[in-house]
């Protein structure tokens, strides 16, 4: 059996898995993340830490702990952790969705310049990625950033809790905006960019090889063999285009989580020559390009638990029946936490826009739903601009419970929305990760085909689809005309 580990920015998801694909448990446990200023996004590395393992117990309890062979992970990407001479967290780790680093962002984009970066990188520098972070540091936490021994990912740190062993993945690495893409290796020049030596960085593995065994004190500790094998894992879209099999040549994933990503796999290097999507190393040791919106699934929780005060999301979803869908009169734009993709604007900000009199709750709620559907097609239009046919994508994150949510995306999208029998897209991805470390498979599209199970496919409605063409175009309007007074 095996363990996969996903850890997301609300909570950490862990899923054991019998080597055939079926799931014996699940756990998730939550811990706080903190906003100590406005478009900051912090976590403390030590709650991931205690959550996960608190999560593992809980996990293994009623299980033969002994025939747990493996363990990976699938991690919120990009975050800043940094470890001083004794192993000790420095400061909170800084988030993918915080958006503090604009003033750096320029420098790299505009002084460095875009084509530097993108000759280094295959990226440009978007607020949330790491090298702008410790750019950052340097700029306003010099006492911190002088004390950095280790620079890691999210994920990398519970592997280093772990094993011992210091690393990360080409996935994760691909985020950093220090890593060159193309030939999987650390970029000598923007290290020297940000004023970092090569032993302040992690080893880079692929994603499914192992990186060592769980220490042997921690193995006794939770009854577990110390023989059990961990792989370094993928950042959570790598790691869930694994879950959901897309792997190979153009195919796509969509994941509604905290975050809303397009994912776009790739046998052969590509760079999208606006850099408007990500090029990064995918986990089956090719490629892929990444749209990726700051605020999906996190637009409806807030909008549920913060202004409407109600956990029951569902019940709210009720009378949104296929005849309201394209019809509604409102629309939302869903730049809760700024925007990475396509606007690269850490100022963009949320507003409902075209309310009447007689616009309900549900409208709303609709409203919400549309707005992030409207954010993932603009992903995808940037894709198409570049050739890609995409005329499926499989579906994974919170947000795929949702069956109008899916029904939405289709029509919106105009695309086969496929959905899998377990939504755990980086949990599952995780426990396929680790399968390859130890063998289980001879190769990951074996893994995948007997492990990733469909349960259905949403086709658009032809006059929904149509409807929602036209208020795509008309949303598409609001956010240029909206960018001045967001500054
Ligand atoms: C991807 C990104 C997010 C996080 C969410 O670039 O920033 O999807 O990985 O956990």
């Amino acid at each position: 059996n095996y363990i996969g580990v996903d850890l997301g920015t609300s909570s950490v998801k862990l899923l054991l898995m019998e080597h055939t694909g079926k799931i014996l448990n699940s756990v998730s446990r939550e811990y706080p993340i903190y906003f100590p200023k406005p478009a900051w996004s912090e976590q403390n590395p030590e709650d991931w830490y205690k959550e996960t393992i608190l999560g593992i117990k809980e996990l293994i309890k009623n299980f033969d702990k002994t025939s747990i062979k493996g363990l990976s992970f699938g991690g919120q990407m990009h975050g800043l952790v940094i470890l001083d001479e004794k192993d000790e967290v420095i400061r909170p780790a800084i988030l993918w969705n915080d958006a503090r680093t604009g003033k750096e962002c320029d420098y790299l984009n505009n002084e460095i310049g875009k084509d530097k970066l993108s000759k280094y990188t295959a990226n440009i520098a978007f607020a949330g990625f790491t090298a702008p972070k410790l750019l950052w540091l340097r700029n306003n936490e010099p006492e911190n950033f002088n004390k950095i021994k280790k620079i890691m990912l999210p994920k990398d740190y519970l592997a280093y809790k772990l094993t011992g062993t210091f690393s990360t993945d080409v996935s994760d690495a691909s985020g950093t905006l220090l890593f060159d893409v193309k030939n999987r290796t650390w970029s000598k020049e923007m290290l020297d960019i940000c004023g970092i030596k090569l032993e302040q960085m992690p080893k880079i593995f692929e994603s499914y090889e192992a990186i060592g065994c769980l220490k042997a004190e921690l193995a006794s500790k939770l009854g577990l063999s110390s023989d059990l094998l961990v792989a370094a894992g993928a950042g959570d879209n790598a790691a869930a285009a694994i879950g959901t099999g897309t792997i190979g040549e153009g195919k796509c994933n969509i994941s509604i989580g905290t975050s809303g990503t397009v994912f776009i796999s790739s046998k052969s290097f590509k760079v999208d020559p606006n850099n408007a999507l990500h090029s990064f190393d995918h986990a089956d040791g090719a490629y892929h390009l990444m749209g990726c919106m700051l605020s999906a699934a996190s637009c409806n929780m807030w909008w549920m638990d913060n202004v409407l005060n109600t956990k029951e999301y569902s019940k709210e979803q009720e009378d949104i029946d296929d005849s309201k869908l394209a019809k509604n009169h409102v629309y939302f734009l869903p730049y809760l936490m700024g925007e990475r993709s396509p606007h690269n604007d850490p100022k963009a900000r949320a507003c409902f826009i075209g309310m009447t009199m007689d616009t309900t709750r549900a409208d709303m709620t609709q409203a919400v739903l549309e707005g992030v559907a409207f954010g993932l097609r603009d992903s995808l239009e940037i894709a198409r601009k570049e050739g890609l046919v995409i005329p499926e994508t499989k579906l994974c994150g919170g947000g795929a419970k949702s069956e109008l949510w899916c029904k939405i995306l289709a029509n919106v999208l105009n695309i086969r929305v496929a959905k899998l029998e377990s939504e755990e897209g980086p949990s599952m991805g995780a426990c396929i990760l680790a399968m390859i470390a130890c063998k289980e498979y001879e190769s990951l599209e074996e893994a995948v085909s007997k492990i990733v199970k469909l349960s259905k496919t949403i086709e658009p409605d032809e006059d929904i689809a149509k409807a929602y063409e036209l208020r795509y175009k008309e949303f598409k309007e609001l956010y240029p005309a909206l960018k001045d007074s967001f500054n």
